[in-house]
């Protein structure tokens, strides 16, 4: 069994989010050093209690965790509590009051290149919320952060999709300009998409059987009590009972990145108000002679092994 792979992971949980936080958390193929959170499907003061409540209901010895960005670069915000409820965790972040653990006085920004320079060249940074905190680390710090390893975002579509507008997947949209900072960043960056993520469906059936069998505790029951709006908005979209495991799909492609087929994309992200906000375009970077000087290549996740990813999921979150 090779070394457990350093990672960082910034989020805005969310319901995903902590679904990925458990993965990655219980995962032996990672150590998570630090958990970030910035402002994305709630405020970052909900997404910071929310990340100390997950990690409260685990029985580790918990990552720090540090507050991030409130805003995105490019204001209006959207945030996504139709979805993942008001408080970010279905609703019940009430019943889960954050009794020992507190964040960090860094801030993300700082935290985030801080640790990759500490790593020197071994952090992989997974980011699963708007990549406002990223990008603000890549203006502070851009050489620690040139200590990275590499960045797995889940964001964008490699086949243009969104679900915030047509062509608008929720990361991207909520920060255009920060995704457009990091894709140019000349970093190594693989993003995991909708074309992907939304092929990633666990239906509430198999979750259920599965945490039935889940020893008895306070994270079985933040599983099972938190997530059912998360499944109730899968069912309004799609009329099936079934969610997209987005930010967990991330997370495992860092886990085993040969879970996702990926392929080197010019990519972009109009980061222009308007209709086309957040839109993500990538055009396949083999053999492209006249790609413009300081172009944006990213490994773009093509496609997925969805059986070997959900038996990832499901062996490590609710064995
Ligand atoms: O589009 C899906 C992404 O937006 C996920 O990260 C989800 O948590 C929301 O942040
Ligand atoms: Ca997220």
């Amino acid at each position: 069994m090779p070394d457990p792979k350093p990672v960082l992971i910034d989020a805005d949980p969310g319901l995903d989010d902590l679904l990925a936080l458990v993965l990655a958390l219980r995962s032996s193929a990672l150590d998570v050093r630090a958990v970030s959170v910035v402002a994305g499907n709630v405020s970052v003061d909900a997404c910071a209690a929310n990340a100390l409540r997950i990690l409260e209901a685990m029985d580790i010895d918990p990552p720090p965790v540090f507050r991030g960005c409130a805003e995105s670069l490019a204001p209006p915000v959207r945030r996504a509590g139709h979805v993942h409820g008001a408080d970010g965790l279905g609703g019940v972040a009430h019943a889960w009051p954050v009794r020992r653990l507190r964040v960090e006085k860094a801030h993300a920004a700082d935290a985030i290149p801080d640790l990759a320079r500490r790593h020197a060249g071994a952090l992989t940074l997974v980011a699963i919320g708007p990549l406002t905190n990223v990008a603000a680390a890549l203006q502070r710090d851009p050489e620690g952060m040139a200590n990275l390893r590499e960045i797995v975002a889940m964001g964008g579509s490699g086949d243009g999709r969104g679900n915030v507008t047509p062509r608008a997947e929720f990361n991207f949209y909520a920060d255009p300009q920060a995704a457009r900072i990091v894709i140019r960043s000349g970093l190594p960056v693989t993003l995991v998409g909708l074309n992907v993520t939304e092929q990633a469906l666990l239906s509430r059936k198999r979750f259920h059987r599965r945490l039935a069998a889940m020893q008895e505790g306070p994270l079985r029951q933040l599983l099972l009590g938190a997530t059912g709006p998360y499944f109730d908005f899968a069912m309004q979209r799609r009329g099936k009972d079934a969610c997209p495991l987005h930010d967990p799909l991330a997370v495992a492609a860092a886990i085993q990145p040969d879970l996702v087929q990926t392929r080197p994309m010019v990519c972009d992200v109009a980061d222009e108000p308007g209709a086309a906000r957040g839109m993500m375009t990538a055009q396949p970077a083999e053999g492209d002679p006249d790609r413009e000087p300081g172009a944006s290549v990213a490994q773009v996740a093509m496609g997925v092994a969805v059986e070997p990813f959900l038996d990832l999921f499901l062996n490590t979150v609710c064995g």
